[in-house]
Formats: C-alpha cells, structure tokens, sequence
C-alpha cells in the first residue's frame, strides 16, 4: 500500500516497526497533558498510534504540541519505541507501542467542534448530517463504507466473471412510470419542456437487449420524489441486471450466485442457496405481507369456518360481508391483563379498528372479552384449524376484508415477533416470493395499475382472464422481513404490450405519445429478456445491522427530503427562472 507522504499508517505499526523512525498524520483523537509529557491517541483510516512528546526528544516539537487539540491534523516523525511495562492497551492493535515525536507540522486546526465524535451516536440526526464529514470521520461509519465498497467490488467482480457488461443510461430522460412521482429538470434549450430523472433505468436496460448487449448491470442512481421512510430515500441505488434469452429461474439463479459470493468474500459465511420460494398468494396468506421475515414461524391463521353460526353483530356483519377471521397464536408468552389491553391500543395505531383476544385457561376455561359467547367446545373446535394450540395459547384476532384484515395481522406479526423476542439475531434469512398479481386495483381512482411495472409479462393464460385474475412473471428477494430487489420477465411483442398499456387505462394517444419508441422497438427485433434490480442501501442496512438506509449512505437527506449540509434544495435567481421560461405561482398561504 502507498502512503503517499507518510512512512506508513498508525494502525499499521508493528514489531517490526520496533526502533525505526517513521512518519505519519492523522487527526489528534485525544490529548492528555500528564505534567512534562504530552500524549496524543493520533487517528487514521487504519487505527489509532499513541504519540509521546516529550521535551528530552525535541523541546520544540514538545512546545508546540501544548497547541494541540481535538480533531487537529498533524504529521509527525519519531520513533517506534516499546510502551513502559504497565501502560500497555490490550485494546489496541498498536497498543504495545508508542512514538517518541521529533518533528511535529500542524496541517490544519480544528475550532470548537459541534458535536464530539464520541458523542455523534446520540446528537440530533440533523445536526449529524449538516457536519456529515465529522460523523463519517468514526469508525463505526467508516466500517460501513468500509462495507458497501467491498460489496459493490464483489458484485462486480462475479458478474464480471459471468460475462456481464456494465453500461451506464441517462439521467436525464423522459419518464419511467413506475408508481412514484419523478422529479423534473426544465429544458433551457427546448422551451417548455422537461427531463425526467430516472425512477430505475428500465426503459433502457431493455433497449439495451434489443441492442443484442444480452447481460447487462450497472451500479445506477435512482430518483422517486416518494414519501420517506427508514428504507426509502429520494435517491439511492441499485444494481441493476437485464439478460436476453432467459426465463425466471434464470435470474433467480444468478442473484442467488451474486449473493452467495457477497456474503463470502465479505463476510466469508457460506449462505444457502437455492432461497425457498413463496407464491404471492401463499406467503399473503401464511403472514399477511409479500415480503415475509422468516426468521420466525408466528403464522396466520384462518379461524373464519368457527364462527360461521356467531351471533356476534361485529363477526356476523363481516361474515356476511364475505370477509375473514385471522388470528396470530403465541403459545410462547405469558401475557399479563395489561400487556393483552396494550395490544389491543397497539393494533389500533397500525389501523386496525379492533383487536380481539383470546386466552386459553385450560381446556374449558377461556378469559376474552367475548368469552361469553363461546360454545363450551371451543378449545376443540380451535384445534381442528391450529393444531398446536395449548391450554395458556392466547390468540390475537382480527377480522374484516381479507386483504385489509391479514395485512394488519401481518404488521401485528413483526411487532410481536420484536417485542417478544421472537427474532433470532445474526441471521439472513433469504426467499423469494413470486407469482404476483399483475395489476392492483386503485379504488380511488378507479382503475387497474400494474403491481411491478408495466413491462413485465403476465402469465400463460391471461388472454381469457379478468384483469384481477392475471398473474406476473415477477418475483422479489427478500431478506429478514424487507424487499431487497424485484424484478420480472418482460414483455417483448408490441401486441401483448398494447393489451396491457389498455388494460392499465391508456388511450391510443397517451401510449403513442409516452411509449411509442418501446412499440416500435418491439417490432423491430426484440428479444425474450428479464431482469432485477437490488437496493444496494438496503442490501448494506441489512449486512451491517444499520436502523436505516441514511446510515449508509454518504450524504442522505432528511425524512423530509432536506439536505442540511448544502442547505438543499434551494432558491434560484430570477434570472435563472427567466433562462427557462418559468415562472412561480403565488406562494400558497399556510
Ligand atoms: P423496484 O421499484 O421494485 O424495481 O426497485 C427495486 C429495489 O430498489 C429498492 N428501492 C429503494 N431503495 C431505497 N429508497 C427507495 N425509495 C427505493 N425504492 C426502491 C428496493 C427495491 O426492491 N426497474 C425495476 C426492477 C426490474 O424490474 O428489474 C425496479 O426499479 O430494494
């Protein structure tokens, strides 16, 4: 390694460093004044090496440390000596040693700090990202980029290896739709118009099948003015993959492949491959979520065939209605009266209008709200449908539209599975899901929008299908419980094509004018191809066990999409305003 003006970096020194002089530079972690002596923890990308100074070396260099404060950056020559018996640091990898300063040369001062990188960890997030540099400057963060850079070298390299070409798209383009809203860039030169930044490069990594590349990949920016959570960020990356000639198992494969490299070049652990597999349906229907955490069991039950003769208004009502009871069994835990009610208020914050429990005495005995109710055989009759039930199971139960009622079952799930301590630590736990539906029913606005994209092939079957009933040739990975990548087959014949941008809604002239290209591309040699695309940031999340993707990336925004070390976005000059033809409508009062 090269340490340009340096000898060598502090946490490099060794034994055989022992009596040599050498030169390094750093920042001055921390200073202890012990009378005649100075001491100085210097830190680098590396590690940290103690610097003593002393005025029997060099009373200049001695006088001059006295200036010294936290976060300076300095250079210093000495010698590698051996640290008095006693004052060792089992800690630290140079904890044996230490340098006696001859030559000290202050690069740059440091003025009163906002906040100490020791205490970066609990400082308001904002202020942490206004001083970004800073808190990058800990090794907690270092190790995380530490990480990503190893991750993306991996990648590269097994796809190298596998013949994939990495090929850069625009970011200044016309719009993708893929559900997000995009952000636009005003065109100077063509009056009126506007780029859009990419949400994902799909449009363009299938052109580049139809330009005969066959395995592409690119480490590519994608922009989705969303609203943002832990897991979501207006921009943030993905590595993205398209291959020509090839069906699902295809790409299932070469993820597979890629992760399993990744994990043993960064971690050396062995992942097992291949993932399990869940049809959409199934893992809908087991944990209410199309990205289910496996890591622990904690299923849905259906329970609806129990109370087909209730009497109970609020069950018979949704009965009628053709909705489902599902419940969560936790024969694990022994719920006090509160931590049941607290469920309940719980539930409710996910947006459940109720939660109804149920706990299981002994076989007759059953405490819950609706006991009353219950036929004399109900453990029994339980049993029949979850076969595992004890006397001290309780049952969380929620009923209403299935699609509503299970998805909030499937959020109880994680939440309990958290604070019951359901969830196995250092574990990845990878699956895939596929068989998604096709298109989503939008009920506010009435009309059908496509699950993943609308490039993505439906089904064998789907010409005599209802729209609701059509299925995708898309899949997603997932891993302990988040979607780290989706993708699917594509379409490749403008016919099927145009079936679906109709079913989606689009007049003639809406697919002409937004699509045109693609139809057209479609005719003119296109071939069967599919894809993926991974979130590199969660992807890092996951592997370095971060809170959230902004922890891993170098400069995030806040939640609000604010930039608080460029004080971004901001103003323009009228001037500029004027450059593109544009002007603001009044403020909108508060
Ligand atoms: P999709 O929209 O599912 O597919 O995105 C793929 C993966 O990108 C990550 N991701 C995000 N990460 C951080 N912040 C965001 N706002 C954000 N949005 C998405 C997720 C997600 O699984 N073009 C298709 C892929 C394809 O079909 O090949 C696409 O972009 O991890």
């Amino acid at each position: 390694m090269h340490y340009f003006e340096r000898t060598i970096a502090c946490g490099l020194i060794n034994q055989e460093f022992l009596g040599k002089t050498v030169r390094i530079s750093g920042w001055v972690n921390t200073r202890r004044d012990h009378g005649g002596l100075i001491f100085i923890d210097l830190r680098d990308r590396t590690g940290l090496m103690q610097l003593v100074f002393n005025p029997d070396f060099s009373k200049d260099a001695h006088n001059a440390a006295h200036a010294l404060r936290s976060e300076f950056v300095i250079s210093v020559v000495g010698v590698v000596v051996e640290r008095a018996a006693g004052t060792t640091n089992k800690d630290l990898a140079t904890g044996k040693w230490e340098l006696q300063v001859t030559e000290l040369v202050i690069e740059n001062k440091c003025k009163a700090l906002p906040f100490s990188l020791d205490e970066a960890g609990n400082v308001d997030e904002e202020l942490r990202l206004k001083y970004r540099y800073i808190d990058l400057r800990r090794a907690s963060m270092r190790e995380k980029f530490a990480l990503r850079h190893e991750v993306i070298f991996a990648m590269r390299e097994c796809l190298h290896q596998q013949g994939f070409y990495e090929i850069e798209t625009p970011i200044l383009t016309k719009n993708t739709p893929e559900g997000a809203r995009e952000f636009l860039v005003p065109s100077r030169t063509h009056e009126r118009s506007f780029y859009a930044m990419p949400q994902s490069p799909q449009l363009y990594k299938q052109l580049l099948m139809a330009s005969g590349m066959e395995k592409y990949f690119q480490v590519a920016r994608c922009f989705r003015d969303e609203d943002l959570r832990a897991d979501r960020q207006p921009e943030f990356t993905q590595l993205d993959i398209e291959m020509s000639f090839v069906k699902e198992g295809n790409v299932i494969e070469v993820i597979e492949k890629l992760l399993a490299h990744v994990w043993k070049k960064t971690f050396n652990i062995d992942i097992v491959t291949p993932f399990p597999r869940l049809v959409y349906a199934q893992a809908f229907s087991m944990y209410g979520s199309d990205k289910p955490d496996l890591r622990y069991a904690l299923k849905i039950n259906d329970i609806t065939s129990l109370f087909a003769q209730t009497e109970l208004k609020f069950l018979r009502s949704v009965l009628d209605t053709a909705g489902k009871v599902g419940a969560l069994h936790v024969n694990s835990h022994d719920f006090s009266r509160s931590e049941l009610d607290a469920w309940v208020t719980k539930a409710q914050k996910f947006g459940a209008k109720g939660l109804l429990w149920m706990r299981f005495k002994d076989e007759q005995t059953i405490e819950s709200p609706i006991s009353k109710f219950l036929p004399v055989d109900f453990f029994a009759q339980v049993k029949t449908v979850i076969p595992d039930l004890k006397p001290s199971s309780v049952l969380f139960i929620i009923a209403g539209e299935y699609n509503e009622a299970w998805t909030l079952l499937g959020r109880l799930r994680c939440q309990m599975a958290k604070e019951l301590g359901m969830i196995p630590e250092n574990e990845f736990n990878f699956s895939w899901v596929t068989d998604f539906p096709l298109f989503e029913y939008d009920k506010e606005n009435k009309r059908w929008d496509a699950t993943h994209h609308p490039f993505t092939s439906p089904q064998d079957g789907w010409e005599t299908q209802q729209p609701g009933e059509m299925t995708a040739r898309a899949y997603d990975v997932v891993l302990n419980g988040v979607e780290l990548g989706g993708g699917s087959i594509r379409i490749h014949d403008a016919q099927v094509q145009d079936k679906v941008f109709k079913l989606l809604g689009l007049t003639k002239e809406q697919v002409e004018k937004k699509f045109g290209f693609l139809l057209e591309a479609q005719q003119l040699g296109f071939p069967p191809h599919g894809g993926i695309a991974l979130g590199l940031d969660r992807l890092i999340m996951l592997m370095s066990n971060s809170s959230s993707i902004r922890e891993v990336i170098a400069f995030p925004k806040t939640a609000s999409g604010y930039d608080p070390l460029m004080d971004g976005p901001a103003e323009v000059e009228e001037s500029q305003l004027q450059d593109y033809g544009l002007k603001f409508a009044p403020k909108k009062k508060d």
